[in-house]
């Protein structure tokens, strides 16, 4: 079974190590897309910190990872997984129900998402802590 994953992995923590490792445990060739700066630019107004190239090295450098390649739009998801021949899409469950429109296509599982930890918070973390410094 070929497994695919989407994300950004930003500033990778252990939520995304979670979240690769378990969907490499679903099935034997794991391929993750990591977004591209622009396409985070166009969702949520500000880029990554750090860049694309940086962050596919990151997710390319772990051992359960077979192939990683750049996601550059939504819209192309489908086109991914055919291109990639998944049979399996999994996402972290804040996704849940998000994805289910490619069943036609492959398997969509949605894994439970790591508790207390993601990219937003700790940017939010660095920032506090930049201004309670300057005081
Ligand atoms: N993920 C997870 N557990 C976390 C954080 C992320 O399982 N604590 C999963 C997401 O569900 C997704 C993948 O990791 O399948 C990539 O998520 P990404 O959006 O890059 O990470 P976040 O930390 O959620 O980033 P942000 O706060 O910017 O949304």
């Amino acid at each position: 079974m070929r497994v695919i994953t989407f994300g950004t992995f930003d500033m990778f923590h252990i939520g995304h190590l979670n979240i690769i490792e378990r969907a490499s445990q679903v099935g034997i060739h794991l391929t993750v897309g990591v977004s591209s700066d622009e396409l985070n630019f166009s969702k949520k107004q500000r880029f990554p910190i750090c860049n694309e190239r940086d962050r596919m090295r990151i997710v390319h450098a772990l051992s359960c990872v077979n192939e990683v390649f750049l996601e550059e739009s939504l819209e192309l998801k489908a086109q991914y997984i055919k291109t990639h021949k998944a049979d399996c899409l999994v996402m972290g469950d804040d996704w849940l129900g998000k994805f289910d429109e490619f069943k036609p296509l492959c398997d969509v599982i949605y894994l439970p998402r790591t508790p207390a930890i993601s990219t937003t918070q700790l940017i939010e973390i660095v920032y506090e802590v930049g201004k309670n410094s300057e005081c």
